[in-house]
């Protein structure tokens, strides 16, 4: 959540930034704002609403400087308007800071130093930072680096922070613990670019440097320095990103959304890609080696994530229960990570993030590491927080997810968590040879399945102009469809605002029945799976009283388009790969009801995409 980045260099710095914040905006879009450099002076230009807004407002100003940084803000302290927005600047008006993340002890501080004379316009705790930073270089007569050094080991909290000086025209300092932040690198090191994630980089540079936590980059022209708070000096690690540009723009579609839903077949087949190759019988995630044995006789896995990432946990949970026969928890990380769980050194844990920087997940991975957990992650951004945290993990390689609302990292995630399961299953010999085969077969087939169930795209935006005025939604499977239900109605409220419930089948009877009636839609995954006959009956349960049915159905089903109001086919799959095609109808079906609804569905209100506060 909010995104930050700063340029450095010989271009106009405000169209780099101001092209960054677009870039970074599915991380918050309450307001926006830059700060530039120019003769020794420092401008701020600041902005409720989207980086639309202020780019408009800066279209009357002159605005100058080949130094600079921008923000976009996912409000945490204080209500969206400009003087909440960032930059933030010290009461002298020379330093500016942009920041995200969460200082937790910004009270404390703001009381000392409105005791020592401060005036603060706002309510935000990085306001709070900026003051205290100034603060400190006055009380000892220091550098800025050194100010910030001695502020930054009295804060709590979370940051990934840019500074800017006037007294210092030629420098960005930047620092992080528990937000991302990347150093992308031009030639000679003449430039350089400061971001929360590498999508404002790529178009000028591949090479980066990932920040850890407790650094501090100080970044001159031809010069690139890092130390950590306690002023240890440490050689910035190169690495080389492997992203296009074309990865990060929305080609021909309406909507990020929806090209990321287009893109499931080939970011499903790029997932498989070099790990499954079922001819050759071969199943293999290179990232997954070192601690194999760990996972292989873990007495528990525990799977932990949050949002979209919790729900494939919950997938996985019933397949490494079924084909790995090894017990599985899955853990809400924000819980997780507060209730002194039992585990130790024989249990594994996998963590699911698309982003790698949900803060909850980050400190549920703490936790399990300080109690000897081995922990694998399965994220999507590489080089990520939660990817770097991990012992060992699989990248689900979907390729940057923009739209808010996760889908194609989902199936990505399922995929590797499905590979996972197999892998165990094979080697612990719990699963017989043929069983083994037709798995890697039709695995290998699914990017083609998923490709043909994209074709009911148009029945499905034909369904949506029927029920785009509901003011609720029900959502029902069994087994593993039950988390796809679960994430069908996650993708509506998220997108659309409409109140959907997600829950098993055979729980309707349990308190969800009450509220049937001739307006509500019932959304059922009733494909021809083990519980069919079941879900039959589960749905005769909801026309009986007059609900509306939209079922999810396979090719070829000649007794539910008998019963339901409408019916959505899909093609037949083993049991254990049917949550790979069934989610795909209901990110459709949200998609096109809240476009119907005229929602932002790339920039949902509320949300963000990257939740680095918890
Ligand atoms: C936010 C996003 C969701 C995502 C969740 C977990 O709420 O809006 O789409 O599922 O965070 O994020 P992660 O990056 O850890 O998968």
């Amino acid at each position: 959540m909010c995104g930050i980045v700063a340029y450095l260099g010989e271009q106009e710095a405000s169209p780099v930034v101001l092209k960054g914040l677009k870039r970074l905006e599915y991380r918050g879009y309450d307001s926006a704002g830059v700060a530039l450099i120019y003769q020794n002076n420092l401008a701020i230009y600041k902005k409720k609403g989207k980086v639309s807004d202020l780019e408009s407002y800066l279209q009357n100003q002159n605005i100058k400087g080949s130094i600079g940084m921008g923000h976009t803000r996912w409000a945490t302290h204080g209500e969206p308007n400009d003087i909440n927005a960032h930059p933030h600047f010290s009461s002298d008006h020379r330093l500016a800071l942009i920041h995200n993340g969460i200082i937790e002890n910004y009270a404390t501080i703001k009381q000392e130093l409105i005791l020592k004379g401060h005036q603060f316009l706002g309510q935000t705790d990085s306001e709070v930072l900026i003051h205290f930073i100034e603060q400190i270089q006055k009380e000892n007569e220091c550098s800025l680096f050194e100010a910030v050094r001695i502020a930054l080991n009295e804060v709590v909290g979370a940051y990934a922070i840019v500074i800017m000086s006037a007294d210092d025209p030629n420098q960005l300092l930047a620092a992080r613990k528990s937000s991302p932040l990347v150093i992308g690198i031009g030639k000679d090191k003449k430039e350089f670019w400061l971001a929360s994630d590498a999508t404002p980089i790529i178009e000028y540079t591949n090479e980066v440097v990932y920040l850890d936590d407790n650094q501090i980059a100080v970044l001159q022209q031809g010069k690139l320095e890092i130390k950590d708070i306690s002023n240890q000096p440490s050689t910035p690690y190169i690495q080389y990103l492997d992203l296009t540009l074309d990865a990060i723009e929305k080609g021909g579609f309406d909507s990020f959304m929806l090209k990321e839903i287009f893109e499931q077949p080939e970011s499903v087949l790029n997932c498989l890609r070099g790990r499954l190759i079922a001819d050759q019988q071969h199943l293999q995630l290179g990232g997954i080696n070192k601690y194999l044995d760990k996972l292989l006789n873990a007495k528990r896995i525990i799977i932990l994530g949050c949002g979209t990432s919790w729900h494939a946990g919950l997938v996985a949970e019933y397949l490494l229960e079924e084909l790995a026969r090894i017990p599985v928890e899955v853990e809400y990380a924000s819980e997780f990570r507060y209730r002194n769980p039992i585990l130790d050194a024989e249990d594994a844990v996998i963590a699911i993030s698309q982003s790698g920087e949900t803060a909850d997940t980050l400190a549920a991975i703490d936790l399990a590491k300080s109690k000897g957990a081995t922990i694998f992650g399965v994220c999507n951004v590489v080089g990520s927080s939660i990817a770097r945290a991990t012992h060992e993990g699989a990248y689900t390689h979907a390729g940057p997810e923009i739209g808010v609302a996760s889908t194609k990292a989902f199936t990505a995630q399922v995929t590797v968590l499905l590979m996972i399961a197999l892998m165990i299953a094979k080697k612990r010999q719990n699963i017989p040879a043929v069983q083994f085969s037709e798995l890697l077969y039709e695995l290998e087939s699914i990017p083609q399945k998923i490709a043909n169930t994209l074709k009911v795209n148009d029945e499905i935006e034909k369904i949506a102009h029927i029920y785009q005025k509901a003011s609720n939604m029900i959502y029902l499977g069994r087994g593993y469809n039950f988390p796809v239900a679960l994430e069908g109605a996650l993708k509506l409220k998220e997108i659309s605002y409409i109140h959907a419930e997600g829950y098993p089948a055979a729980e309707m009877k349990h308190g969800p029945i009450a509220l049937i009636d001739e307006e509500m839609p019932v959304v059922f995954i009733a494909i021809k799976d083990s519980s069919y006959e079941k879900i039959v009956s589960n749905i005769q349960e909801v026309k009986a009283r007059r609900g509306r049915v939209i079922a999810i159905v396979n090719e070829g089903d000649n007794l539910i388009p008998t019963i339901a109001d409408h019916i959505i086919e899909i093609p037949a799959t083993y049991d254990v790969l049917t949550p790979l095609l069934t989610v795909i109808p209901l990110q459709l079906l949200a998609y096109h009801i809240a476009v119907l609804r005229g929602c932002n569905v790339d920039q949902p209100r509320n949300l963000a995409k990257s939740v680095t506060v918890e």
